[in-house]
């Protein structure tokens, strides 16, 4: 696997900052720098991608927001830090802990000698860029380089193909956090039951929304209503990618197993969000009245207001361009006031129900991948020729998914 950099703006002047391979960072009183890390490394491992010890592991912190490392249990005074991590940051927090975060867990009395910490934040990446020092890889080659491991193939079982005259939109369903809701669609499915119904809502910026508009098929295969399934146990969600960017509507975004999602550490909850693309169940004012006859897919801006007041259950994988270019609905809401502009669905099935030679063979990029991590710096700073400021922030919604058809081996 290629070497992995860490990118980000400084913000207080400093240029560009490289996490370079042990002994690889130019300009650093390397030999300092290894005398003083062993003390740092009775509690933190420092290479990308190692475990934490005592400490988080330090990879890629000079530009990352503090207690930011996914997976550490930080101390509440060090959670409550608004910073990103500068060289002269660093070089503040080293010098004397508990000064600058009083009520720290790390116990360290701190460096007082400030070339030894001059050495140690080079070493950790903070030492001005150099010219010879490659450049930052865009996600388009970041994704050339990608290996088969980074990737991870739908489980046929929770993948479901609405088939229009237009062609097929595939959803992959997620088990991990609405099981019941995908249980019923996968059961609805299989009886039948959407096939023949229709589009009946499209509002523009919003979404898309299919169902039975007269109400009047009954629910023979599955439930007709369940309760909600608006969030999980932190505990059982996959593992949780951390954005180091914040979010406006909850304490923590990031990626679970390809998914976009938030958290909340302190209710131990964790919930799919509303992004382009994503899959929900539509309901009625009571909170158990979804179930997932009606589904609805966002075709707008994130309306991120959505979360944990309806049930999303999946991600449309291929096909957005057939539900997001329909014409609008003109009613309230935008419901199709004519039958006729309604759009029919063919036929709902389950992808495992398909001979293989029907099926549309997909692969998601994981989550939890240094690749990943090094795709999402590459979006909260552009490098490509054409940009001439990086954002040097991303918001969860913006970060790209990645899909591609599933290689030959
Ligand atoms: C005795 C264990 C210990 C030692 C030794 C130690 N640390 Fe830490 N360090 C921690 C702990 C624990 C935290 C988390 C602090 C908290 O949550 O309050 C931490 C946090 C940090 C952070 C902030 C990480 C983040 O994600 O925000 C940095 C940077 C850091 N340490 C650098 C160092 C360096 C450099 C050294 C050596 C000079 C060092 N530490 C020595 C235990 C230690």
């Amino acid at each position: 696997m290629p070497s992995l950099r860490h990118w980000s703006a400084v913000p207080t002047g400093l240029a560009l900052c490289a996490l370079l391979p042990a002994g690889a960072a130019l300009g650093c009183d390397d030999e300092r720098a290894e005398r003083v890390l062993t003390q740092c490394q009775l509690c933190h491992t420092i290479a990308p991608g190692e475990p934490h010890m005592a400490g988080p592991n330090l990879a890629g912190i000079i530009g990352r927001r503090a207690a930011a490392a996914d997976g550490f249990a930080y101390s509440k005074a060090f959670r409550a830090l608004a910073l990103e991590w500068s060289a002269a940051e660093l070089d503040r927090f080293l010098q004397d802990p508990p000064t600058m975060v009083p009520g720290t867990s790390m116990a360290f009395a701190g460096l007082h000698n400030s070339e030894d910490r001059a050495a140690v934040i080079c070493r950790l990446g903070g030492n001005a860029a150099t010219a010879s020092t490659p450049p930052p890889r865009t996600m388009a080659d970041i994704l050339a380089a990608s290996a088969p491991s980074d990737w991870r193939t739908p489980d046929p079982e929770d993948t479901l193909y609405l088939e229009l005259a237009s062609g097929r939109v595939v959803i992959e369903l997620a088990p991990a956090f609405a099981p019941r809701h995908v249980a019923n669609v996968r059961a609805l499915a299989r009886s039948r039951y959407f096939d023949g119904l229709a589009i009946l809502r499209v509002q523009d910026n919003y979404v898309v929304q299919w169902g039975d508009a007269e109400g009047q098929r009954p629910v023979t295969g599955g439930a007709s209503t369940l309760p909600g399934e608006f969030d999980i146990a932190s505990a059982a969600a996959p593992p949780f990618t951390r954005l180091p960017d914040g979010d406006v509507y909850a304490p923590e975004v990031g990626f679970a197993a390809g998914w976009p999602a938030a958290r909340d550490p302190e209710q131990q909850r964790a919930w799919l969000t509303h992004c382009y693309g994503l899959v929900g169940a539509g309901r009625d004012v009571a909170p158990d009245s979804g179930g997932g006859t009606q589904l609805y897919v966002v075709i707008g801006h994130a309306p991120r207001h959505l979360d944990r007041n309806v049930t999303l259950l999946g991600r449309v994988l291929q096909g957005m361009e057939l539900l997001a270019a329909l014409p609008r609905g003109t009613g309230a809401l935008g419901f199709y006031e004519r039958a006729e502009q309604r759009v029919p669905l063919l036929r709902v099935r389950i992808a495992a129900d398909l001979p293989a030679a029907e099926r549309t063979l997909l692969q998601v990029l994981r989550t939890d991948t240094p690749l990943f991590a090094e795709l999402i710096e590459s979006r909260r700073n552009r490098r490509e020729q054409w940009f001439r400021l990086p954002g040097g922030r991303i918001e969860l919604c913006n970060v790209p998914l990645p899909v591609r058809l599933q290689q030959q081996p």
